[in-house]
Formats: structure tokens, C-alpha cells, sequence
């Protein structure tokens, strides 16, 4: 067997654990291993496909990032392309991408990604391209496994920030509004919120109503503890209002969030009177060294990627289902996004310990 593996949509920490896992357990089998650079836009780059081997990945399991860079503007299926006049055209590049896999000789395709790309690598499996997915994202939105790799790490990140965070708040008694990363998933906001004990998370399966967190501020306040956390999911909106976005637009890439803390921030400082600041922890969260579980978490995948190829095991995703792992067909596995349950287990605990959601 030959076969090719890329890392597409945003990077998140353990994707060079992965990448390693598969070459490492592709040659145990005597197989070669290529990278694709960029997404899927090597193929269309001189040099943008390289030869992978035991050596060319020693040393990378702690690595953040990925060797292989990434893309997360357009896709094979809406592909921008910049035109001598300066506009953009999107084009649909997806027939040249099975030309070229198979003009390289290669069996099967790795992908790793998040929805968008398992979307692609789904569109791509339907034009007969043998492909095994591999679920990322710092967001943990992916319905089908128990978690994404990445998403601890993230946790982690913004644990540490929020915790940092505390000594300011208390020292000036003010409000600190952190917003974090998710998408339209309130899962790094919840775990990292309730993790580092924030008085207020807001997320977006919760829609909030401003005026209930500042009464949890001014509760707060009442009670002699002079200064509060507010944790804000980059996708969280109010009730009966929108999330917020960045005015600027890409060709060929979705509307990107941006602004749900400077709104709540300037929101509560209208209502309760504090001081109240608002940072943007940002891409922090998708950077650094994968932490332990991130990586045992990529080894299994690109371990568990190679041998589901071995089985014929095409067209799926490696989910994790503890305590092991299972083949879910792409095309359920994209189906959905996993939201935060809004009455789950985690939200419940977080009530107990007196977090308000803005509810
Ligand atoms: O999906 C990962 C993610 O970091 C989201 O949490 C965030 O909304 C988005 O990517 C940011 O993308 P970009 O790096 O293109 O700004």
C-alpha cells in the first residue's frame, strides 16, 4: 500500500503525534507513506507532496502545529483562485485531486481534520476516493467520538489564563470577561469555566440575558467577594439575538466569529457600574506542546487510522467509543455537531457549585 496523509482546517495540538502514528504503523506494515502539504493544496503545488518516513518524523510527538501545514480557506470543492486582475474566482478543483492521487499511485488517503474537512474527505470518499478520516479540532464539536485531540490541550491553556485572570480581578476589583475559542460549541468555555472556577460562562447552547449575570455580579459583590469571572464562548449570544462576528470576509472561507466578549463586557459595565475588562485569549488556545492525554489520544488515532485501512475500513471516521475505537461511516459522522447539553451532566455540576449561565 501507499498512502497519503493531510492535515486540513485549523491546527490543534497533537497533529504531529498523529502524523507520526501513521507513518510509524504504515511502515510497520511495509507500507510508504506520502504528505500532503497544506490541506489538498499540495497536490496543486510543485513539491507540495513529500515522501514520509521513520525519520523525517522522529522527534515530533510533542511538537504543536504539524509539519505538514494546513489550510482552512476553501476547499478541492470551492477553491479560490486569485486572478491576474486581483479578484478571487472559486473553482471546483475535486476531480483533479482524484487525478492526482491517482497519478501519484496512492491507495488511500488519510485525513485529518475537523467537520469542514471531513466534509471534503466525505465528498471525495463519494467519488471513489479509498479515504480514512481522523477527528480533530480544539472545539470538541464532532458528534461522532467521545472527543476530539486537541481539545484537552485547549482546555488546559485557557484553564491556565483564566486561573492567572483571578489575581488581577481580585487585586482591582474588577470584572474580567475572557472570551474563548468553540465555534458554535460552548465545550473549551464550559470545561475551561468550571475547571478554573469562573462565576459566569457563557455559552451557546444557553443564550443569556445580560441583566441575570449582572445580578450574579452584583450578588457577588453584596457578598464581600469583590470581583468576578466571566467566561464568554465565542459563539455565546443573547436571548433572541445573534452571535457576534468580524465584519472582514474571506473568498472561499465561512463568516469568522469574533466580539462576544467585548459585547458582554461593555454590556455589564453599562449595567452594573464596575470596571469591567474583556481580553481575547484567541489561537494561545490552539498552540503549545500537546499535553499527555492529547497525544496518547493521536497516537491511538494515526495507530488506529492505518489499521482500519488495512481492513478496508474506507470512507469512515476513527471515533473514539471508550474504551475503544470504532468505525463511523464520514457521512453520519459530519452529520451533526456535538453541542454542549444544555441540561447534561457538566452543566448540572457546574449550577451546583453556583456558575450562572446567564439563564
Ligand atoms: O475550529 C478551530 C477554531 O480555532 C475555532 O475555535 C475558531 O472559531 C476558528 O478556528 C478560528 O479560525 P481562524 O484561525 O481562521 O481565525
Amino acid at each position: 500500500m501507499r498512502i497519503a496523509i493531510n492535515t486540513g482546517g485549523g491546527d490543534a495540538p497533537g497533529l504531529n503525534a498523529v502524523v507520526r502514528a501513521v507513518v510509524l504503523a504504515a511502515e510497520g506494515r511495509g507500507w510508504d507513506v506520502v504528505g500532503i502539504e497544506r490541506g489538498y493544496d499540495g497536490l496543486f503545488a510543485p513539491g507540495g507532496v513529500v515522501e514520509l518516513d521513520r525519520k523525517i518524523v522522529s522527534g515530533i510527538t510533542h511538537m504543536g502545529g504539524t509539519i505538514l501545514g494546513t489550510s482552512n480557506r476553501g476547499s478541492p470543492f470551492a477553491f479560490p483562485v486569485e486572478r491576474d486582475d486581483g479578484s478571487v474566482e472559486i473553482v471546483d478543483r475535486s476531480d483533479e485531486v482524484v487525478e492526482r492521487m491517482s497519478e501519484l499511485g496512492i491507495d488511500c488517503l488519510i485525513a485529518v481534520g475537523g467537520d469542514g474537512s471531513l466534509r471534503i474527505a466525505r465528498e471525495l470518499a463519494s467519488k471513489g476516493l479509498k479515504v480514512v478520516g481522523v477527528p480533530k479540532t480544539i472545539d470538541n464539536d464532532l458528534n461522532a467520538t467521545a472527543v476530539t485531540f486537541g481539545f484537552h490541550t485547549a482546555v488546559q491553556t485557557a484553564t491556565d489564563a483564566i486561573d492567572k485572570l483571578h489575581s488581577t480581578a481580585e487585586s482591582h476589583q474588577r470584572v474580567m470577561v475572557v472570551e474563548l475559542m468553540g465555534r458554535h460549541a460552548g465545550w473549551i468555555a464550559l470545561f475551561a469555566g468550571f475547571g478554573a472556577t469562573a462565576d459566569v460562562i457563557l455559552i451557546p447552547e444557553i443564550p443569556y440575558d445580560l441583566a441575570k449575570v449582572a445580578e450574579k455580579i452584583d450578588a457577588r459583590w453584596k457578598a464581600g467577594r469583590e470581583f468576578a469571572i466571566i467566561v464568554v464562548a465565542e459563539g455565546a449570544l443573547p436571548v433572541g439575538g445573534e452571535a457576534s462576528y468580524l465584519e472582514e470576509e474571506r473568498a472561499g472561507s465561512p463568516r469568522r466569529l469574533g466580539g462576544a466578549g467585548k459585547r458582554v463586557s461593555k454590556g455589564l459595565e453599562a449595567l452594573t457600574g464596575k470596571e469591567t475588562r474583556s481580553l481575547v485569549l484567541g489561537h494561545l488556545q490552539r498552540g503549545g506542546q500537546p499535553i499527555a492525554y492529547d497525544r496518547v489520544l493521536s497516537l491511538r488515532f494515526g495507530t488506529a487510522a492505518v489499521e482500519f485501512a488495512d481492513r478496508g475500513l474506507f470512507g469512515c471516521l476513527v471515533a473514539l467509543d471508550p474504551p475503544d475505537m470504532r468505525a463511523v461511516p464520514l457521512a453520519d459522522a459530519v452529520e451533526r455537531l456535538k453541542a454542549v447539553p444544555a441540561d447534561g451532566d457538566m452543566v448540572r455540576a457546574a449550577r451546583a457549585m453556583g456558575i450562572s449561565f446567564g439563564d
